[in-house]
């Protein structure tokens, strides 16, 4: 492995500039001694300091086998020619890129200047930036941000303006493809985000398209938002992680969960403000289209898992022998889609859709720049609406506040997605048509699925697989019948063709398994195919094999890792 040596000034808080209009309450910290990615680094004073009397720290140090630090050789990068770096940091792999309060409770500034060889390029998540001589990049985050935002990628990489105050960064041989996704729909986000949460306090709001190996479909890192390349659809029918990404520019980047734990606070309102933002855009049929598949994946996670799993509550409590105590290990479906249903939830207490927005943009001025509990978030709800607080909505029976956070289940509360009807119906049906015994081929060739949209195909595939295994013959019908579906290059298509492929294992097709997951690394595409292939067929399981002894080396050390547990490799930690 090539290491960075860096030099700096250690991260401290900030002294002067946190804000002071808001009581500051001691924040729970992290208390778990969680060691396997470094250990702590304890500094002795020479001599004892006064209270409120600045120090300045300096630590020289290596990243070097980390998680949180990626060294990609050329063949892992889309143009294959030159080596690509680049840091991932949530949850809590940032301590191993470099010395820091590795909690999202305590926020700083930062500054980095990072110095690469002749012919690339360093990018990081920071509100300025400025190339000096000799290849030296200075940045600035004039924000206090917690650490797990800090990122930073360096590569053979170009930038290509997509709107007023956003660009793409990609490898050369993607950037065509990564303005022609985006350009003029960026902006778009931004104002009516603006709209309904408040100003974006960013300045810059750029798209880095990471190498195809990067574990995720999207991460908020603040300036930069650092995407998988599967987004380059050719259609822009996958922009809702880029609505998603923006809408942590208020949820998570600047209200932000004290602890992993209440990692709800982020997504759950996340996935609200996205939705928000794509009704005002796209309107409520397409966003409850894509919600409905949003359930659907809880609805899966929920049948894998048993609804009373521990995780499968709002609040999770990360204790050492539980899950280890790896926040990571924590991840699912429930603080996303049952987050969301809270705080739709909340919405409905409210009523009126306009009031709550309102609410939402008082919430974020309360707290921005801070890290604050789900305690924080439901106290300032019934503090901003004194009539609700009156009638008790925080303990009505079967909706307590309390019961939201704390019982693990399905939600006691789902928003309506009946405006998404029109898109879902027609999927319905087709789905129930393919899964009869003897196929009705008038009434399915009477469907034209020609002009369906992603979002309505993916629907209709995530029915058709939870109807699988269908009656024999009927997948491979399927699959000539819809070339749209089975030859699909979107990566949401190719997700759930794959899994369809292996519920109903359709050995003819294994190819397409193995092609997917030599193609990209995204952790959510990874997992549930390694599943799906470890508990299906003889066959099946030899293919994992087969596969991952091939594309190991590719992906990220945390999604090698989870591959490994499941197909019995080798314990996660
Ligand atoms: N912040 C997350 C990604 C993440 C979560 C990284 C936990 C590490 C630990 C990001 O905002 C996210 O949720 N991405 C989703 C996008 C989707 C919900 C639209 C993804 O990657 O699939
Ligand atoms: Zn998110």
């Amino acid at each position: 492995h090539p290491s960075v040596a860096v030099r700096g000034a250690a991260l401290l808080p900030p002294s002067g500039d946190t804000p002071t209009d808001v009581p500051r309450q001691p924040l729970p910290v992290e208390s778990l001694p969680f060691t396997s990615y470094g250990s702590a680094l304890k500094i002795g004073l020479p001599q004892p300091l006064r209270a409120g009397q600045l120090l300045t720290v300096e630590i020289d140090y290596e990243a070097g086998e980390g998680p949180g630090v990626c060294w990609l050789a050329p063949e892992q990068t889309a143009g294959k020619q030159k080596p690509y770096m680049y840091t991932q940091g949530q949850a809590v792999l940032n301590r191993s890129f470099f010395p820091c309060f590795d909690t999202p409770s305590v926020k700083c500034t930062y500054s980095a200047t990072v110095t690469v060889p002749e012919g690339f390029t360093a990018v990081m998540s920071a509100t300025s930036w400025e190339k000096q001589k000799d290849n030296t990049f200075v940045f600035k985050m004039s924000q206090p941000i917690p650490s797990y935002l800090i990122a930073l990628a360096v590569g053979d990489i170009v930038s290509a303006d997509v709107g007023p105050r956003s660009c793409v960064w990609a490898e050369p041989c993607l950037i065509e493809a990564a303005k022609k996704e985006y350009d003029g729909v960026i902006e778009e986000f931004l104002v009516v985000g603006e709209k309904l949460f408040g100003p974006y306090v960013w300045g810059r709001y750029d798209i880095l398209f990471m190498p195809p190996s990067f574990p995720f479909g999207g991460m908020e890192n603040p300036c930069l938002t650092f995407v998988t390349p599967c987004l380059l659809a050719g259609d822009r029918s996958l922009v809702d992680v880029i609505i998603h990404e923006i809408s942590h520019s208020w949820f998570g980047n600047l209200v932000t969960n004290a602890t992993w734990g209440e990692f709800w606070l982020n997504e759950g309102f996340t996935m609200y403000a996205q939705r928000r933002i794509s009704t005002e855009v796209y309107g409520s049929a397409y966003t409850c289209l894509e919600a409905a598949t949003g359930r659907a994946l809880l609805r899966q996670h929920m049948d894998n898992t048993g609804e009373d799993h521990p995780l499968n509550k709002l609040r999770v409590v990360i204790e050492p022998g539980l899950w280890g105590v790896n926040p990571d290990d924590t991840y699912n479906e429930t603080p996303y889609e049952k987050g969301f249903c809270f705080v739709s939830y909340l919405a409905h207490l409210v009523g009126d859709q306009s009031k709550f927005d309102a609410f939402l943009q008082a919430y974020v001025n309360r707290f921005k720049f801070q890290s604050i509990t789900a305690d924080d978030t439901l106290g300032f709800f019934l503090e901003y609406f004194p009539e609700l607080k009156e009638k008790g909505v925080d303990s009505i029976p079967g909706f307590e506040f309390d019961r939201w956070l704390n019982t693990p289940g399905w939600p006691p509360y789902l928003p309506d997605l009946s405006p998404g009807e029109q898109l879902m119906k027609p999927a319905d049906e087709l789905a129930e048509l393919w899964a009869a015994d003897s196929l009705n081929m008038e009434a399915i060739e009477a469907v034209d699925i020609t002009a369906w949209r992603t979002y309505q195909l993916v629907y209709f595939l995530d029915k058709v697989l939870q109807k699988s295994p269908l009656p024999e013959g009927n997948v491979e019908r399927l699959s000539k019948m819809y070339p749209k579906i089975s030859k699909a290059q979107n990566a949401e298509l190719r997700l759930r063709w794959c899994q369809i492929i292996l519920k109903n294992n359709l050995e003819a097709e294994y190819s397409k398994v193995k092609d997917f997951l030599h193609s990209q690394g995204k952790q959510k595409y990874t997992l549930p195919l390694y599943r799906a292939m470890w508990g299906g067929a003889e066959s099946a399981r030899a293919l994992a094999m087969e596969t991952f002894s091939a594309t190991a080396p590719q992906l990220h050390v945390n999604v090698q890792n989870y591959v490994k547990k499941i197909l019995g490799l080798e314990a996660a930690e």
